[in-house]
């Protein structure tokens, strides 16, 4: 007797590349998975514990004191915000409203491991287009795969995993080029730590580009990738169309009321951010030191290239040590490192560690 027999779609979908966790007896330095290392802050929990009595009822299925304070911190109308259970879940959802057999779809690659999913759960045919040489999207080279059977643009501004991030001028100039019916999702997960832009101002691209939806999540500065919350901001019809290919019960409860809770706290935003950035600094200069380049980040993690150096005894090592990192492999490009910035003690720990398996 043969198995279940699945769709022929299933087959074609990446199983998502989770970091791979080791046996060690120590301290685990967690820089895998760009996580930002500090708890929520007090307020947070209050809310997340003010909501655990009434566990009994159903999340509201319209977000709406979410999706009121983003819609007021990112002065747009409400109708023009969706939330969901983290950004992931708007991709995938996108994908579904937009893409079918015979559409296509134009990413970079090496770019975020979700975005194959959305071709391959369609039918559609995903065109990944090579970031140049230092690590930028190829935004030329994008716009030429551009045709009549395009319906998505990815573009991820900073890029996970090479962290680089474009100047929003080059941004706009690609859309103001792009055919109006092609929707173009410009993910923002890192956004805040890109120190070429303030948030706000891509929410003016907005403006200007009906077909822009902006990707942002609660998972990455705001530390709450534990509950799953994330947003996009785009067109009510993008809203809409996500909304009716989900459940509407998506985002749970917890969830809701502790991002509705962190956007309120840009003090705790700013403070974090600024760490990041000195730790930025102080991991990519040792780097350096040690012969290790890495591109430019804007974004919570280095990119380092290891030249010719053997990644996986690398990577090895590390976790041996008890500090876990990211292969280049298995995120697009082999003889690469991800690794996301910790604390000041953490990352001493990684660089330390690194040393020795060096
Ligand atoms: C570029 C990018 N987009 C989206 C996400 C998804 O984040 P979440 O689903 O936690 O909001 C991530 C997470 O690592 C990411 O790196």
């Amino acid at each position: 007797m043969t198995g279940i027999e699945f769709n022929r779609r299933l087959e074609a979908i990446p199983v998502y590349p989770a970091a791979e966790s080791y046996a060690h007896d120590g301290e685990i330095v967690m820089l895998a998975s760009n996580e930002t290392p500090w708890g929520p802050p007090p307020p947070v929990i209050g809310a997340i514990q003010g909501r655990l009595e009434t566990l009994n009822r159903y999340p509201d299925p319209d977000k709406s004191v979410l999706r009121r304070r983003i819609a007021e911190r990112s002065e747009v109308p409400m109708s023009q915000v969706a939330v969901g259970n983290g950004s992931c879940e708007i991709l995938l959802a996108a994908g579904e409203a937009l893409l079918e057999p015979g559409a296509e779809l134009v990413y970079a690659w090496p770019s975020f491991s979700m975005y194959p999913h959305l071709a391959a759960q369609s039918g559609a045919r995903a065109v990944a287009v090579a970031l140049d040489a230092d690590g930028y999207h190829d935004l030329e080279a994008m716009a030429h795969e551009v045709t009549a059977a395009t319906r998505l643009v990815l573009i991820c501004n900073p890029n996970n995993p090479s962290a680089t991030a474009l100047e929003l001028d080059a941004i706009d100039a690609f859309l103001a080029d792009l055919p109006r019916h092609v929707a173009v999702i410009l993910d923002e997960a890192y956004v805040e730590f890109n120190l070429l832009q303030d948030p706000g101002d891509s929410l003016d691209l907005c403006k200007k580009h009906p077909n822009l939806v902006l990707l942002r999540t609660f998972s990455k500065v705001y530390g709450l990738c534990g509950l799953r919350a994330g947003y996009a901001i785009g067109p009510e019809a993008f809203r809409l169309a996500v909304d009716r290919v989900r459940q509407p019960f998506s985002v749970n409860a917890l969830a809701q009321a502790a991002a509705a809770e962190a956007i309120r706290h840009q003090d705790e935003v700013e403070r974090r951010v600024e760490q990041t950035i000195v730790e930025r600094v102080h991991v990519e200069s040792e780097l350096a030191d040690r012969g290790l380049p890495s591109t430019d980040s804007e974004a919570n993690f280095a990119w380092v290239s290891l030249g010719d150096r053997d990644e996986d005894a690398i990577v090895a090592g590390l976790a041996e040590r008890g500090v876990i990192v990211r292969a280049g492999r298995a995120l697009g490009e082999e003889g690469r490192l991800r690794v996301t910035f910790g604390t000041r003690r953490e990352n001493d720990l990684f660089l330390a560690a690194l040393d020795q398996v060096l």
